[in-house]
């Protein structure tokens, strides 16, 4: 039997007359809090990071791909704050919050730890929490749900819990929050037909699956999945090298296979807030249950590897020209850890920046979307990228495949080209 709780949480819904709460306004919250208020709802962002809650009450984005335009098209119906107070005002409150690791690459859920806390604190009957935060199976039942269910009030008739994984690929010119379908899982019948009435007029497509465990692992799976076929790509380069033959040659030729074949490319290593880190929160949670997730283990080792391969075959051109790395000038074009987008958490280039410095190198780094970054206490600044800058290197390194950058202009003015991305221009 559906609670009326839910009924006339739903009624409301439908009429957009509720306002909705979205904790952590970053790569996935901001975007998020625009469809939401594009489909009428009133959205309140909740933040502890003032500097992000005053750019966003001022109109100013910090995140790519949210501009300031869009923020002025909701500007009437959204607003941020820093007081976890006025989460009660909310009906509906999203939890888009950090997920990292630990030193010891253990999940660490810190914040979705506060972020319930804050919740827990204005927690009152009639409110729906869902969960956005990619994190191990069992989360939101094991921390969210007793902790909520702690005030006295009870999942599934008080109040409604959910976890939707948040899809989101930064700089991805096609698919963004609302075209890409997303995953639902209740702890409670009602708890997934609230969340799928929440999320429905601002996402054109909802997968439902019947626990918040299910829909904690298709994240999971997703990331899991990237991190094993770029292991394997990874992988095939090596082989490939230690063959001479040309691996992109041999992707693409496969990758003309219509079916049972899917392309993936070997790079520097992996990079983002997601795919080095996610696959770990599987595999610690299945370490407590007795299981060692060989699949996940192996493609973390072949992936952090690549760094170290790309820097000896630094080492190993300046060799063939006479020259070592010590005292030699290495140019890293790219610091993000994708194209076109200016994010540098788990960035491979970041290594081989480590790397190449700790073998003598003096590294300098360009990168148009990354003007300055901070390593180990050490201020790094994007050297400008020019015909004389490129003639001056002893080695330009291509970590990131920027598509602003003139790979022709490199072509006719580099001494050496290390390219991880196969960026290069074949010629003129
Ligand atoms: N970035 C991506 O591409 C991506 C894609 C899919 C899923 N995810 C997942 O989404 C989650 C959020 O990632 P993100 O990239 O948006 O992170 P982010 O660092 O860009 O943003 C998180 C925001 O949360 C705020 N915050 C931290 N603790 C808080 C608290 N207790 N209360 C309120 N605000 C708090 C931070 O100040 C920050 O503004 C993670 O679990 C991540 O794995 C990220």
């Amino acid at each position: 039997m559906s609670s009326k709780i839910a009924d006339a949480l739903i009624e409301r819904i439908e009429r957009r007359d509720i306002v909705f709460g979205i904790v952590g306004l970053g790569y996935v919250g901001l975007p998020l809090a625009v469809e939401l208020a594009r489909a009428g709802y009133r959205v309140l962002g909740f933040d502890v990071n003032p500097r992000v809650v005053s750019g966003l009450n001022a109109g100013r984005s910090h995140v790519k791909d949210v501009s300031d335009e869009q923020l002025r098209e909701i500007a009437s119906r959204f607003s941020a704050t820093t007081d976890a107070d006025r989460l009660r005002e909310a009906d509906a409150i999203s939890i888009c919050v950090p997920t990292p690791l630990s030193k010891f690459k253990d999940p660490d859920v810190s914040y979705i730890v506060a972020a319930t806390e804050a919740v827990k604190g204005t927690l009152r009957r009639g409110q729906a929490i869902i969960l956005e935060s990619t994190t191990y199976p069992g989360t939101t039942r094991e921390i969210l749900l007793p902790a909520l269910e702690s005030t006295g009030l009870t999942v599934g008739e008080d109040f409604f819990l959910a976890f939707s994984p948040e899809r989101v690929d930064p700089g991805n010119p096609t698919y963004g929050t609302r075209n890409t379908p997303k995953v639902v899982g209740g702890i409670t019948h009602d708890c997934i037909r609230v969340a799928m009435a929440l999320y429905q007029p601002a996402i054109e497509m909802l997968v439902p699956v019947s626990t918040t465990e299910a829909a904690e692992l298709v994240k999971l799976l997703e990331n899991t999945f990237r991190s094993v076929n770029i292991g394997l790509v990874n992988e095939m380069a090596i082989v490939c090298d230690k063959l001479g033959v040309n691996v992109w040659e041999v992707i693409e030729a496969a990758a003309t296979k219509p079916f049972g074949f899917m392309k993936f490319l070997p790079g520097p290593g992996l990079g983002g807030h997601c795919i080095p880190v996610d696959p770990h929160y599987l595999a610690w949670k299945m370490r407590g249950l007795n299981y060692k997730t060989r699949f996940i283990d192996l493609a973390g080792e072949l992936n952090t590897e690549m760094p170290l391969f790309w820097v000896r075959k630094v080492s190993e051109a300046l060799n063939e020209q006479g020259r070592a790395v010590r005292g030699a000038s290495v140019l890293v074009l790219g610091v993000a850890y994708k194209r076109d987008i200016d994010d540098i958490r788990e960035s491979p280039a970041l290594d081989i920046i480590r790397l190449l410095e700790g073998q003598g190198a003096r590294v300098s780094y360009h990168d148009p979307h990354v003007p300055v970054f901070a390593e180990d206490g050490h201020e790094f600044r994007s050297v400008p990228l020019d015909p004389e800058s490129v003639a001056a290197a002893d080695c330009i390194m291509i970590v990131t495949d920027h598509s602003s950058i003139d790979y022709h202009m490199i072509r006719r003015k580099a001494k050496l080209v290390v390219d991880t991305r196969n960026a290069m221009p074949k010629e003129d």
